[in-house]
């Protein structure tokens, strides 16, 4: 029995395309939140930092409630915590614990964007922010996304010589073969008007039998150049 169902489920999902991807769309479309690409951010001592956040949901939201909250080894916190009444409204701070914490973000434009500026970064700043979206109008789903920030004196230069130097390399290795193909080109051409000028000379001084013998003979010289 069990087996003869998944043969039939796999029928169905090789055999159309179209409803595989029916059945993965509620999954992507309900609520996602981002913090971005990087793992980790840096911020040098004394500057601020913007932490992004950002979340979708296509089914919608209605009295979404958002939070950040900070923990490293022996600290959490909640930072910040607000509601979106919904899509037409921007979001609301309930509550915050540090005064050097704006909201920055909007949800007004396309982006519903909760992302948070973090002002005079300290060393004590160093741990994961995590930011967490509770949509009532999806039961209550939750999801959150954190990120790693690394307060530092000094953001280090990326050493960037490895780089400088392989640019470097390709560019000259493609400068070199640009100029090994112009210089075959002038070869090939000058090569031709000498030929040129040679058979001019085979016809004006001698018989046609003369260039005849000639051109097979000038064809094999044609060959060892062309290769260079
Ligand atoms: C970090 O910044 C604070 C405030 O700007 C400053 O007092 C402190 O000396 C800085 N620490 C280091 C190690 O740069
Ligand atoms: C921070 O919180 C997350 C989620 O609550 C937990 O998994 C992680 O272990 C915590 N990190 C530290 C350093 O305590
Ligand atoms: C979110 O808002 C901040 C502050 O206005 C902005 O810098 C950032 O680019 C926005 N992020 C996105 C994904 O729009």
């Amino acid at each position: 029995m069990a087996v003869e169902g998944r043969g039939k489920e796999a029928a169905v999902l090789s055999g159309n395309v179209p409803q595989t991807s029916l059945f993965l769309l509620p999954v992507s479309l309900s609520l996602e939140v981002s913090v971005g690409k990087a793992a980790t951010i840096y911020a040098v001592n004394g500057t601020e930092i913007l932490l992004p956040c950002t979340f979708s949901s296509c089914f919608g939201f209605e009295n979404l409630r958002f939070w950040w909250s900070y923990n490293n080894t022996d600290t959490f916190k909640i930072l910040i915590d607000g509601t979106v009444k919904n899509e037409k409204s921007n979001p609301k701070v309930k509550l915050k614990n540090d005064d050097r914490i704006t909201l920055e973000g909007s949800t007004k434009e396309k982006v519903n964007n909760i992302s948070i500026l973090l002002k005079d970064v300290e060393f004590m700043d160093t741990g994961i922010y995590t930011c967490h979206v509770r949509n009532p109008k999806e039961y209550n789903l939750q999801h959150q996304a954190a990120i790693f920030l690394q307060v530092v004196d000094k953001l280090e230069e990326v050493d960037n010589t490895v780089t400088v130097i392989i640019l470097a390399v390709v560019g000259g290795v493609i400068g070199l073969l640009v100029f090994i193909l112009l210089l075959k080109k002038l070869i090939t051409f000058i090569l031709k008007k000498t030929r040129e000028k040679k058979k001019e000379c085979l016809v004006s001084s001698s018989g046609n039998d003369n260039t005849e013998n000639g051109l097979p003979g000038s064809k094999a010289e044609d060959k060892p150049p062309t290769k260079v």
